[in-house]
């Protein structure tokens, strides 16, 4: 995907993006060896870019999906020494960031990346992802308690939002309940805080669904990367644009003209599409040059946008129909 230069300098560390606006008006900074000025340029993921003369280290975007086990803290670094998420990802050279958190004591899937854009959207209340917890309780949990979490409870922060709850099995010789509960907010403790409102606080909590990503293949400790699907899935459960859809590429008429050598008054769209494929592309990622940039159907960003938020919808009203066949 194609950024803008003073985005990609701010990514690599290289200085705030205001910083690298003055780099890039001032003439220090060159794009495939060549000095690139204007504040709109986009870059593709290949572009080579030096500042000053010295080359930016651009850091690929990694997603890991890891099965967090109990008894591990959700930061890269603990100040009390206890167990982190950071010891499990020693050899990625990259600096990948949780997205959200689980408490010490739960355990199950977590995201890890260095894509701020992607964690910002699907930590961001009002289109955070669908999370599925399973849930253990003591005693047996009449089905009107769990309603009320399906209709949502009054935590001290405010109301939580209407949460899908199924009842897993009761086991009447250890007498515990079993349950699932899925939620698209992501306050602190939220479940916790949930479970304890109805009187039936938590004695096991595992994560085990976010979004399309499951626990499926991996143990706890585990950690694998994403498939690009999956970070497109994510992509537009959360509400972000599609990075692969390509756009309809619209007949350049002033490039067919150009390439014919006359005036072309009405083309003929067939074979302007044929001759614009003789015409000289533009190398991809040189400064001032745009390779076509996936951006979702539609003839412009908010209707991008608004496609993203339908297929959300359709993923999450999806999810509610299969949720709701089960036992609860
Ligand atoms: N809700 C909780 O209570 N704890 C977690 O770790 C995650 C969600």
């Amino acid at each position: 995907m194609e950024e803008r230069l003073q985005k990609v300098l701010a990514q690599a560390g290289v200085a705030s993006r205001r910083e690298a606006e003055q780099y890039i008006t001032a003439g220090r900074v060159k794009v495939n060896g060549k000095v690139v000025k204007e504040l709109g340029t986009k870059v593709g993921p290949n572009a080579f870019i030096m500042v000053d003369g010295n080359p930016i280290h651009r850091e690929r975007k990694t997603y890991l999906l890891f099965y967090k086990p109990r008894g591990v803290v959700t930061t890269m670094k603990d100040p009390e020494g206890r167990k982190s998420v950071a010891d499990f990802v020693k050899d990625i050279p990259q600096r990948v960031f949780p997205v959200g958190r689980l408490d010490y004591n739960t355990e199950g899937l977590l995201l890890l990346t260095n894509d701020g854009e992607l964690t910002q959207a699907m930590t961001h209340p009002s289109h955070g992802v669908n999370k599925t917890y399973e849930v253990t309780v003591p005693g047996i949990v009449p089905q009107e308690k769990l309603d009320e979490l399906r209709v949502g409870v009054k935590l001290e922060d405010g109301m939580t939002a209407p949460a899908i709850v199924n009842l897993t099995s009761y086991d009447y010789e250890k007498n515990l309940t079993h349950f699932t509960v899925t939620i698209h907010e992501g306050r602190n403790r939220q479940v916790r805080r949930m479970c304890d409102h109805i009187g039936f606080p938590v004695r096991y909590l595992r994560r085990v669904k976010m979004g399309i990503l499951t626990l499926n293949g991996l143990r706890k400790g585990d950690c694998r990367e994403l498939f690009d699907e999956e970070v497109e899935a994510l992509r537009l459960d959360c509400g972000l644009e599609s990075r692969t859809e390509k756009k309809k590429k619209p007949v350049d008429r002033k490039a067919v003209e150009l390439a014919d050598g006359k005036k072309a008054k009405k083309p003929d769209i067939k074979k302007a599409v044929n001759k614009e494929a003789n015409i000289k592309k533009p190398v991809a990622g040189k400064a001032g040059t745009r390779k076509s940039s996936p951006k979702p159907a539609g003839n412009n960003k908010a209707e991008g946008k608004k496609s993203a938020v339908k297929n959300r919808n359709k993923t999450r009203q999806a999810m509610m129909r299969n949720e709701t066949g089960g036992m609860g």
